[in-house]
């Protein structure tokens, strides 16, 4: 099977997920591609050979990103750490074949706005004792698609955003390439 990755950002589970298929008999990573074209996942993709694309907003919703996941006959889409509303065409594209990784327990801190340290500062402000990832299917709706899998971790008191948030970067690498892999 064919993977390409979408990422806005740093990518460290990007580059968790090349490292795991960089042997793997059951996917390839074929693509990073990257709205943002100083982001450093590209970096991360370059360091491992996988091609790289940059594309702008108009471009995804022109089609031409579903044309080039077309042409290079890409079989999953995973978006890690991905922040453009993906259009309709892409969706329709890739039924039940995209998969993104929220830093929160949805439906707990989803939906607009709710992204990166705004996630962590939400939880911290509400002093909930708990917070994770959810992993889901991509539909028309920020975060609403169907849910995958989700794991937890404990959030202290005294834990700052930022703890929360090493917290739960530590999950989502733990867990979202295997989780990838038995969608595949
Ligand atoms: C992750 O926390 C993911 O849940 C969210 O964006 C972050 C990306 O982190 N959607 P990285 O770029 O993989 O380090």
């Amino acid at each position: 099977k064919k993977i390409a990755i979408l990422a806005s950002g740093s990518g460290s589970n990007a580059e968790k997920i090349i490292e795991y298929f960089q042997n793997s008999e059951k996917a390839q990573i074929v693509l990073v591609a990257s709205n943002k074209k100083d982001a450093y996942v590209l970096e991360r993709a370059k360091k491992f050979s996988v091609p790289t694309f940059i594309f702008n907003r108009s471009d995804l919703e022109d089609g031409l990103l579903t044309k080039m996941l077309s042409s290079l006959e890409v079989d999953f889409v995973v978006l890690a750490g991905f922040l453009l509303k993906i259009p309709q065409g892409l969706i329709k594209a890739f039924p039940e074949r995209i998969v993104n990784i929220h830093p929160a327990l949805l439906p707990k801190y989803g939906g607009k706005g709710m992204y990166g340290m705004h996630v962590h500062q939400a939880v911290k402000d509400a002093s909930d004792s708990e917070t994770g990832i959810t992993i889901h299917l991509v539909n028309e709706n920020y975060d609403e698609g169907k849910v995958i899998f989700q794991a937890g971790v404990e959030v202290l008191e005294t834990d700052t955003p930022e703890d929360i948030a090493n917290k739960v970067h530590a999950l989502e690498h733990k867990y979202f390439p295997n989780v990838i892999e038995s969608l595949l």
